[in-house]
């Protein structure tokens, strides 16, 4: 009988909502008798889990996939798979590009990869597979069992309604569909179970979640999540400031497995800019939801996404960016240079005469690079010297014997340890700080 498994190789780009469906990808994959290689070379199918957001991150795929095709001269079994928000933005164009691709599956399949990969090795089928996209995402795939960590991302939507002008995720991930309360706790308290002590909820607007059967908004999903016996620590990202709301700013003084540190994505500071984004909140809403969240947490971890350059901003649109930046501080930040995304409504009017110039973009992101560096470096000062309780996550990237973990307020925190430890709480005396990292040692 044929063997119709294979070691396959997975490669992310983009979210942690894309790394999220790669895990999962990788226990289906396992689950149907396939071996998944840490090691490119060794694959003998290439699945590219691909992101769309700016036009760097699809060139990049592009050029990746070009040259895994490239093996299938050498090795007539060869695959290469297209998966993610690119697989349903472009779809069929993908083939004018890469004419010898073997799938093309939108993310709202993932459940069904290894069931399209099965086919077509059975039917020795060398006919590219376009998946069409289904009206409904099978949430409970994300009940499939993880390999064990102490941390989990777990998705609670998927898509998006808000058509932000520049953003093209409602086109990729389609629109707001939101998990079912039940399959969410389900895979928390077996995750649980499983070793996981901190779960990262995720969606586009995780604060707009609402699931109609069992009548639960996010605010009381919160606090069922919050109930999960052995579950320590709890985030989530991203919400959008608009939906913010005083039942949400309370869970901060009601739940105290919420991490004082929040992800509130303000993109600019100019009201003005802010319309044409259509974000529907202003600057003085931003500063209102600041502050409140530090009469709670004084010290509250407040990071933020920041576009710069978008169509018809001015210098002086871009100064109350910076004033915002500075006016709060945000101890993190991803700055981002606009970039026109196709059928966007914002990508139409860049091309009359709003567009901003490539070196006034990158001046603005240097700009507010350095402000960060300020504002990163004076936080994480803070804790020179004091003991932080950290969740040990696992190895460092670098150093012999050097692991690393995260405290409440989301820094991550280096010292010298052993494998025993991960997945276990350890408090650690702090003896450097930098923009991005403290060092230490268990006390
Ligand atoms: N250009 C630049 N940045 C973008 N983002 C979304 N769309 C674009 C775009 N067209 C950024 C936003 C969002 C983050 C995930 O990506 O800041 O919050
Ligand atoms: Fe894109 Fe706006 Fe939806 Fe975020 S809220 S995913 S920026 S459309």
């Amino acid at each position: 009988m044929a063997d119709f498994h294979r070691r396959i190789w997975i490669k992310t780009y983009g979210c942690q909502m894309n790394m999220r469906d790669s895990e999962t990808l990788k226990a289906l994959l396992q689950e149907a008798g396939h071996t998944v290689v840490e090691n490119e070379a060794e694959a003998e199918i290439a699945l590219l889990n691909t992101c769309s957001i700016r036009d760097l991150a699809e060139s990049k795929a592009i050029g990746k996939a070009g040259r895994l095709l490239k093996n299938k001269r050498k090795n007539a079994r060869y695959r290469v798979g297209i998966l993610g928000c690119m697989a349903s933005r472009q779809k069929e164009q993908l083939l004018k590009v890469l004419p010898d691709l073997d799938w093309i599956i939108p993310p709202q399949k993932l459940s069904e990869v290894p069931e399209i990969i099965r086919k077509t090795l059975e039917n020795d089928s060398h006919k590219c597979i376009i998946a069409g996209i289904p009206e409904a995402f099978e949430f409970a795939c994300y009940e499939q069992k993880l390999p064990t960590s102490p941390c989990r991302f777990v998705p609670i939507q998927q898509g998006c309604n808000m058509r932000c002008s520049y953003c093209i995720v409602p086109t990729t991930r389609g629109e707001q569909q939101n998990r079912p309360r039940s399959s969410i706790l389900h895979e928390i308290q077996q995750a649980v179970a499983d070793g996981v002590k901190e779960v990262t909820l995720l969606g586009q607007i995780v604060n707009a979640y609402f699931d109609k059967t069992s009548s639960t908004n996010f605010t009381e999903l919160l606090h069922a999540i919050h109930a999960i016996d052995g579950l320590e620590r709890i985030r989530f990202m991203s919400p959008h400031p608009a939906f913010f709301n005083e039942g949400l700013i309370q869970c901060y003084a009601e739940l105290p497995k919420l991490c004082p540190s929040i992800h509130l994505p303000v993109q600019s500071g100019s009201n003005r800019i802010l319309e044409a984004m259509r974000r529907r909140y202003t600057r003085e809403k931003i500063l209102q939801i600041v502050g409140d969240l530090r009469k709670i947490h004084p010290k509250i971890a407040i990071s933020t996404d920041i576009i710069v350059g978008f169509p018809g901003e001015t210098e002086e649109d871009f100064q109350q960016t910076y004033d915002l930046f500075d006016a709060i501080g945000f101890d993190m930040a991803y700055i981002f240079k606009y970039s026109p995304r196709p059928t966007t409504s914002a990508a139409e009017q860049q091309k009359t005469d709003l567009g901003v110039s490539e070196s006034v973009k990158e001046a603005c992101n240097q700009r507010l690079l350095s402000l960060l560096t300020h504002y990163s470096t004076c936080y994480n000062q803070q804790f020179l010297h004091t003991t932080q309780s950290i969740l040990v996550e696992g190895r460092a990237h670098r150093g012999e014997n050097r692991f690393l973990g995260r405290n409440v307020y989301n820094k991550k925190i280096i010292f010298t340890g052993t494998e025993d430890l991960i997945g276990t709480f350890q408090a650690i005396y702090i003896k450097k700080t930098s923009s991005s990292v403290l060092e230490g040692d268990i006390v």
